[in-house]
């Protein structure tokens, strides 16, 4: 139902960072009481590019007053779509806001010839209600969950981690970021995750993808010494890896789990994440996050067996340029 409102989209680029902190913290709040996420590193890190005024985007103004903001970022020929937060008096408005900025930025990159492929991965905003925008354009929905394993309130300790026979459990060095990138781009082949996240279907994507996890703070911050690979002890060669960040004071994110295809079904994946989970928990973590696609079982399956619960449901949306459905201007 449409909310009576009087709303001015202006240029992100106009808004210094001192403007719009307020509305950003306020977004940090809901990122941990939704999620347990401690947001405030990325939110810096936000303001800063803001700052720069580089980013496109839109501010939405409600009689004058800063009601929300929408982002995307540039990765060559993709956008992807960084954010779309308001903050008014009530949950209904807020969403009309949120939904109304989306419009503006999709409308815009729907119109920029430069642009081939759009990504939206939303966390924050409720599988639902921000769909209408990006459903009415022509982007494909992959239903994700946001899974939690609460380690204080879950004192069923998972199987003993048994070592793997003919593999060697080392921890993460940046010695491997060839190898584990070769990893990746070999896990996710003709996998769903490489439909949502194009980066997964080449070996630069992957490289980039891993860069992105291990030196910036947008999946929390990275931490060496509770990541883990699996190698083989004959070959050399990488058989699975598990990779892990700081979300929070006592919360950790996995954020990369993957076994090589031809390892699969072995109990690896198990291993690798009863290893982390047990190491997590023995230096004070209390709770372990994930985000998995709802349509890819054997993770799903996997997690849930851990004794992880879905804590909340979000989208995954993609629009490339091949669809029949992208509109031209
Ligand atoms: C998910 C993944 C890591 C599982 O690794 P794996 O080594 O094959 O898994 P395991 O052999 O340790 O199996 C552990 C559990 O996972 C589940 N599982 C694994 N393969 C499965 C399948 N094909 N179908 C259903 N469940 C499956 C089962 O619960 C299994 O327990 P069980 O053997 O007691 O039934 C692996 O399939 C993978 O790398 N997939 C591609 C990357 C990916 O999707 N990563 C997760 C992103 S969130």
């Amino acid at each position: 139902m449409p909310v009576a409102t009087q709303l001015e989209m202006l240029d992100l680029r106009q808004f210094s960072a001192r403007q719009l902190r307020p509305l950003l913290e306020a977004e940090a709040e809901l990122w941990q009481q939704k999620l347990r996420w401690d947001y405030r590193s990325s939110i810096e890190l936000l303001l800063q590019y803001l700052d720069s005024r580089i980013l496109p985007g839109f501010v939405a103004l409600d009689r004058g007053k800063i009601a929300g903001y929408t982002f995307c970022v540039y990765e060559g020929q993709k956008a992807v779509v960084g954010d779309a937060f308001a903050l008014t008096q009530n949950v209904e408005q807020s969403q009309y806001v949120s939904d109304a900025l989306l419009r503006k930025l999709l409308d815009l990159l729907l119109h920029s010839p430069s642009i081939s492929r759009i990504e939206s991965q939303l966390l924050l905003q409720d599988t639902g209600p921000m769909d209408g925008g990006f459903l009415d354009a022509g982007f494909t929905q992959h239903p994700r969950l946001f899974m939690e394993l609460d380690l204080s309130r879950t004192p069923r300790t998972p199987g003993k981690a048994q070592r793997i026979e003919g593999t060697e459990l080392i921890p993460w060095s940046s010695l491997y970021y060839q190898a584990a990138a070769e990893l990746i781009h070999d896990s996710y082949r003709r996998h769903i995750d490489a439909e949502i996240n194009d980066q997964y279907c080449s070996l630069h994507g992957s490289l980039r993808f891993l860069h992105n996890i291990v030196r910036f703070p947008g999946c929390g911050v990275f931490e060496d010494h509770q990541s883990w690979l699996l190698r083989e002890t004959q070959t050399g060669r990488l058989a699975g890896m598990i990779l892990c960040s700081r979300v929070a004071s006592d919360v950790a994110h996995i954020t990369q789990l993957c076994v090589s295809p031809s390892q699969r079904g072995l109990g690896l994946g198990k291993f690798l994440l009863n290893r982390a989970i047990e190491n997590l928990r023995r230096t004070g973590t209390t709770a372990i996050t994930l985000t998995v696609t709802e349509s890819n079982r054997p993770a799903v399956a996997l997690y849930e067996d851990a004794g992880f619960h879905v804590r909340h449901r979000f989208d995954a949306m993609v629009l490339s340029r091949n669809s029949t459905m992208w509109m031209r201007s």
